[in-house]
Order: structure tokens, then C-alpha cells, then sequence
């Protein structure tokens, strides 16, 4: 099993990911931390701890940054509600999995730890990352690559050429795709084209436990709009992580804008080599939707 880091900001989306992750039977999720989001971090944390506790998973959860390094934190709850994971009545969880130390340290020591190089899966703003990389370099040895969902090669979602998780925390995501680490970033090139329409969501209803929980999540992400189909940004990352093969690749160098009046947080992929810089990151660009649907519908099945 390939182990593995999840940070996340629980959001819809990311409870999709999780779950499809957690039940994955070719991933190990060594560790889960949080970060401020689409809510604050408290909210996250205990949508995470809502979310193992629902899925009977064990796993040890860190609480990370509940702010930007530098910019002011601006959350998503017009997307995923006031708790962030709105549309579900779910048990309150016990605090049992919550770690002592901040996420930055919990990954430091998994990381540090573990005998095979660890994968981190950022599915949120960058912040946890950033400071690992910063605080505690020793850790790029040990691990094999950071596969995150964020950025775009075309257009944004938080501004006009930004999207959120890059935008929330622009000179984080800037730190982390200069660190030298193989990075594999799946944005909204991708996110955009991996979508559920209503009745892909039908089917999840009776699907099984998971699939009857989401199905009630998804009546409420984005206000319940489903007919231009629902975005499942974070699974993507998880779909890399599964099956590359869905995907475009193409490797390229990756940098953030911080200081564009009308650009920053945007990522710019050099695609053309006008910065004569390394590659840096393999973009997704492109996805199979086709494949993508049946992949997605197939990893539900086995949340179970
Ligand atoms: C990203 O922003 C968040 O709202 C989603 O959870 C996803 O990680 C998409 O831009
Ligand atoms: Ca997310």
C-alpha cells in the first residue's frame, strides 16, 4: 500500500476524497491535518473527525494553521455551508483521534518515521506545507511526491485567474512549488471536467451508507445547483493518485503570482518555456471524463 498524508479542509469535495481514499485498498492513510479552508480549522477538524467516526476509520488527525501566512483568511462557506460540510446530520464525534503536537510536527514525524518515502495529498490551501518544507527541510528526503489539488493552467474560481486553495494562501503555494519536491497538481483544468450530475447522485442514494450520506451533502453544495454538475476538485487528486492514466500529464515549471493587481494567487504554468526555468510539476491538463465517472461511481461502491 502506498502510504500517504491527507490535508484537508472538510468541504464537500474533500469528504468525497476522503472517503474514496480511506477505503482504497492500494492507499494507507497514515495521517490526516487540518487546515483553515473552506471553514476555520475548527470547523474542519471536526468535519474530519465527523467523517472517520461515520466511516469507522482510526486514523490520526493533527490540527494545522487556522490562517495564511501572510494574506487575510477568506473562507468558502457560500460553497459548502456554514459548517462546511452542510446537508448531514452526522453523530458528534469524541476528540480521541486528535493528535497533541500542530500538523506541521505530526507530518514531520510520520514523514521522518516511515521506512518508504511518504506521498503528501494536499486538498486544501498549502500553509501545513509551506511550514514543513520550511521548518523541517530534512523531510524532502522521505518523501516521494506531493500530489495536491490547486491551481489552473487556464482560468480561476476565486478570482479571475486564481483558484481557492492557491488564492487562500498564494505565498505558501509559492514556498511549496519552489521547494524542490516532485509536485503533481491537479487544478481546475481537471476539477472543472470531473463532474456528478443528478443522476449520478440518484445512484449514490442507495448505493450504500457512503453513498447515501454524499448524496445528502451534495443537496446542499453549492446552494443544491446540480444541473451544470457538481465539481469534485479533490477527488482528482486522489484519481492521480490511482489511476494516472485518466489524465494528461504534462511537465512543466509551475510559479505563483503574489504581486498582480488584478493576478495574484494565480498560478502561472509556463507551458510555452518562456521562463526558461525546470520543471517543477507534472500538471494534469487534461481527463478521460468517461473513465473518470466510472472510477468515481466504482471507489463509492467500495466505501463500505
Ligand atoms: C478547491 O477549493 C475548495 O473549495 C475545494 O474543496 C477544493 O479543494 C477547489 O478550488
Ligand atoms: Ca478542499
Amino acid at each position: 500500500k502506498r502510504p500517504i498524508i491527507i490535508d484537508t479542509d472538510p468541504g464537500i469535495d474533500d469528504a468525497v476524497a476522503l472517503a474514496i481514499a480511506l477505503f482504497s485498498e492500494e492507499l494507507e492513510v497514515k495521517l490526516i491535518t487540518t487546515i483553515a479552508g473552506n471553514v476555520s480549522v475548527d470547523k474542519v477538524t471536526n468535519n474530519a473527525l465527523k467523517l472517520l467516526k461515520f466511516f469507522n476509520k482510526d486514523i490520526p488527525v493533527a490540527i494545522g494553521s487556522n490562517e495564511p501566512l501572510l494574506v487575510a483568511f477568506e473562507d468558502a462557506s457560500n460553497v459548502h455551508g456554514q459548517s462546511g460540510m452542510d446537508g448531514y446530520e452526522f453523530e458528534e464525534p469524541t476528540q480521541e483521534l486528535v493528535l497533541s503536537e500542530h500538523a506541521v510536527n505530526a507530518m514531520r514525524r510520520t514523514i521522518m518515521n516511515s521506512s518508504v518515502p511518504i506521498t503528501l495529498v494536499p486538498i486544501g490551501p498549502l500553509t501545513n506545507i509551506a511550514l514543513l518544507l520550511k521548518m523541517y527541510p530534512e523531510v524532502k528526503e522521505n518523501i516521494d511526491e506531493i500530489v495536491l489539488m490547486g491551481g489552473s493552467a487556464s482560468r480561476g474560481n476565486k478570482g479571475v485567474m486564481s483558484e481557492f486553495n492557491i488564492a487562500t494562501d498564494p505565498e505558501a503555494a509559492k514556498i511549496v512549488f519552489a521547494s524542490g519536491v516532485p509536485i503533481a497538481m491537479a487544478g481546475l483544468d481537471v476539477g472543472w471536467k470531473a463532474l456528478v450530475y443528478p443522476e449520478d447522485c440518484a445512484a449514490l442514494k442507495d448505493m450504500n451508507k457512503t453513498g447515501s450520506m454524499i448524496h445528502s451533502l451534495f443537496q446542499h453544495y453549492r446552494g443544491g445547483s446540480m444541473k451544470t454538475g457538481l465539481k469534485m476538485y479533490d477527488s482528482c487528486a486522489i484519481a492521480y493518485l490511482l489511476k494516472p492514466e485518466m489524465f494528461e500529464i504534462v511537465e512543466t515549471h509551475v510559479d505563483v503570482e503574489l504581486n498582480g493587481s488584478l493576478t495574484a494567487g494565480c498560478t502561472v504554468v509556463d507551458l510555452k518555456g518562456y521562463l526558461k526555468k525546470p520543471n517543477n510539476a507534472k500538471v494534469c491538463l487534461d481527463i478521460d471524463t468517461v473513465m473518470f465517472k466510472e472510477w468515481f461511481m466504482d471507489s463509492l461502491k467500495k466505501c463500505d
